[in-house]
């Protein structure tokens, strides 16, 4: 009986250590130690005023949208335009999307879907995932989400998806289908 006790005392032990091991190992830490040794942060510390990186899970909290997304816990300068050159996941949004939709009012996956909470990259973010819908869109159908706010013919900035709702009018795809 003690002889039980003290293995399952151990294997606590041990399984309680590959805990922590494993959280040491997490995608988002590595790409924050990465992000402040790339050459825009090269003459900056992480206390320093100039710059704007805390290190820890950030969430922007969208509660119009019932979204909390996490996205920029590794997109660290997705809205700094000092990062426009800076190597994936750390340069600036392309366009100027991010300038007429705040991240910090949007969030990410109101236009790119995903999985807004997961901190790791390889699957839950980005990847499709079982029991979850909402896989994060590949670069040329983004602008498919743009629509379910901008419900007008012509959509600034998404010619793709004005050119479908265009053709559909054209075709009368509506007299049977209900394609909004
Ligand atoms: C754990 C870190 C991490 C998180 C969290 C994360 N990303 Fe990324 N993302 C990356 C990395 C690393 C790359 C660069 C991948 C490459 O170069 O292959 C990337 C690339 C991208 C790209 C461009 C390449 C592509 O696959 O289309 C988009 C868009 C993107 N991320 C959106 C998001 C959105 C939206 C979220 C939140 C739902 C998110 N990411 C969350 C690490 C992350
Ligand atoms: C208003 C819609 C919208 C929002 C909000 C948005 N994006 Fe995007 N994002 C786009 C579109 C559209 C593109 C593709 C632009 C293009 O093809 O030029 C894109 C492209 C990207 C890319 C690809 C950049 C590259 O170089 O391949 C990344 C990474 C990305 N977005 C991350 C994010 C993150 C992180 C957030 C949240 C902070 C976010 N986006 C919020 C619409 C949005
Ligand atoms: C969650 C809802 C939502 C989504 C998704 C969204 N937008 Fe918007 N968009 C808005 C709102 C709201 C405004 C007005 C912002 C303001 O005036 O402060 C706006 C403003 C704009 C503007 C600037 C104002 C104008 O009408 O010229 C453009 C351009 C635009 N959106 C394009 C896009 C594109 C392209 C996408 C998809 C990649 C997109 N939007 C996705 C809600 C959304
Ligand atoms: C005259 C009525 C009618 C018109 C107009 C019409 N459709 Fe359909 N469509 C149908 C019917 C009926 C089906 C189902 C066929 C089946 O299941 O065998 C269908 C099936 C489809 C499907 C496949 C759906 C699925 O679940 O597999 C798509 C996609 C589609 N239509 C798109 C369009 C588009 C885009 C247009 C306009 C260019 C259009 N349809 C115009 C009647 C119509």
């Amino acid at each position: 009986m003690r002889r039980a006790i003290y293995v399952s005392g151990i294997l606590l032990l041990i399984s309680f250590l590959l805990v922590i091991a494993d959280d040491f190992h997490q995608d988002w830490k590595r790409l924050q130690a990465r992000f402040t040794g790339i050459a825009e942060n090269r003459f900056h510390s992480t206390s320093d005023a100039g710059l704007n990186f805390n290190p820890g899970i950030a969430q922007i909290n969208v509660p119009g949208l019932s979204h909390i997304d996490r996205c920029t816990t590794c997109h660290l300068g997705i809205d700094d335009p000092k990062y426009r050159n800076a190597e994936p996941p750390f340069q600036t949004h392309p366009g100027t999307l991010l300038e007429t939709h705040k991240s910090k009012d949007f969030g990410c996956t109101a236009c790119h879907l995903g999985q807004g909470f997961a901190v790791s990259f390889g699957k839950a973010a980005h990847r499709k995932l079982e029991y979850w819908n909402e896989t994060m869109l590949p670069r040329p159908l983004i602008q498919a989400s743009c629509g379910t706010c901008h419900r007008s013919e012509e959509v600034p900035e998404a010619d793709i998806l004005t050119q479908g709702r265009l053709l559909i009018k054209e075709k009368g795809c509506n007299g049977c289908h209900d394609i909004s």
